[in-house]
C-alpha cells in the first residue's frame, strides 16, 4: 500500500505489477484493485490463475510474453520482485508508460506505515475483500528448510513458520 499510495494509483488507472504472484505482488494486486484500477498482473506461466483470482484483468505470463510490449500504456507498473533480477524488465518498462507515468519498485527506499492504512487492511481482511495468499506452512524446527523453499525465489504469496507456545 506504501508504494501503490506512492505512486498515486486511483480509479480507472492502468497498472500493471511486475512479480504478481510473491507476498508483495499478491497483496498489490489485490490493493490496486480495491484502489479501482485497471490490474495487469506479470508472473511466471504457473500462477497465471492465482493472480486472475487475485482480481487482476490480464495476466501475463514473463517467460512466454514481454508485458511492455502491450498495446495500451500503464499508469502506474509496480516491481514487486527487486532490482537484482528485475532491472532488465524496468528499463523496458518505463517505454511502457503512458507519458508522466510512473515505474516504481519495492526496493525504493523503506515502507512506513500509516495508522489509516493499517485501519483500512484490517477492514479489508475482515470482510475478505482481500485475502493473503499462503502457500506453505512449516514448524520452527523447520526453519532452514522454510529459509531454502522462499530462496528459490518462487514461492507463491507468503511462507508461514508457526511459533507455538
Ligand atoms: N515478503 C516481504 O514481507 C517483503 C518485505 C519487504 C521487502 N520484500 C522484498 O520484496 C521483493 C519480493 O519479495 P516477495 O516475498 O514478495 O517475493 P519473492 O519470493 O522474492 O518472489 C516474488 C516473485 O517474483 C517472481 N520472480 C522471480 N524471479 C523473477 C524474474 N527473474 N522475473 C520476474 N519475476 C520473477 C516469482 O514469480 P514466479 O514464480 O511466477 O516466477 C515470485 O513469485 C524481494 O526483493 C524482497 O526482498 C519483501
Amino acid at each position: 500500500m506504501h508504494f501503490l499510495r506512492r505512486a498515486g494509483v486511483r480509479g480507472g488507472q492502468r497498472v500493471a505489477v511486475y512479480g504478481a504472484s510473491g507476498a508483495v505482488g499478491t497483496s498489490a494486486v489485490q490493493l490496486a484493485r480495491h484502489l479501482g484500477a485497471d490490474v495487469t498482473g506479470v508472473c511466471g506461466g504457473a500462477n497465471t490463475e492465482l493472480v486472475r483470482s487475485l482480481g487482476a484483468a490480464t495476466v501475463i505470463d514473463y517467460t512466454a510474453g514481454d508485458f511492455t510490449q502491450n498495446q495500451e500504456p500503464y499508469d502506474v507498473v509496480f516491481d514487486a520482485v527487486g532490482k537484482r533480477k528485475s532491472a532488465d524488465a524496468l528499463r523496458q518498462a518505463r517505454r511502457a508508460l503512458t507519458p508522466g507515468g510512473i515505474c516504481i519498485s519495492v526496493d525504493d527506499g523503506t515502507p512506513k506505515l500509516a495508522a489509516r492504512d493499517l485501519t483500512l487492511l484490517k477492514e479489508l481482511a475482515g470482510t475478505k475483500a482481500i485475502r493473503p495468499v499462503i502457500d506453505r506452512c512449516y514448524r520452527l524446527e523447520q526453519m532452514a528448510e522454510a529459509h531454502r523453499y522462499v530462496d528459490s525465489g518462487h514461492k507463491k504469496g507468503n511462507v508461514i513458520v508457526t511459533v507455538s507456545t
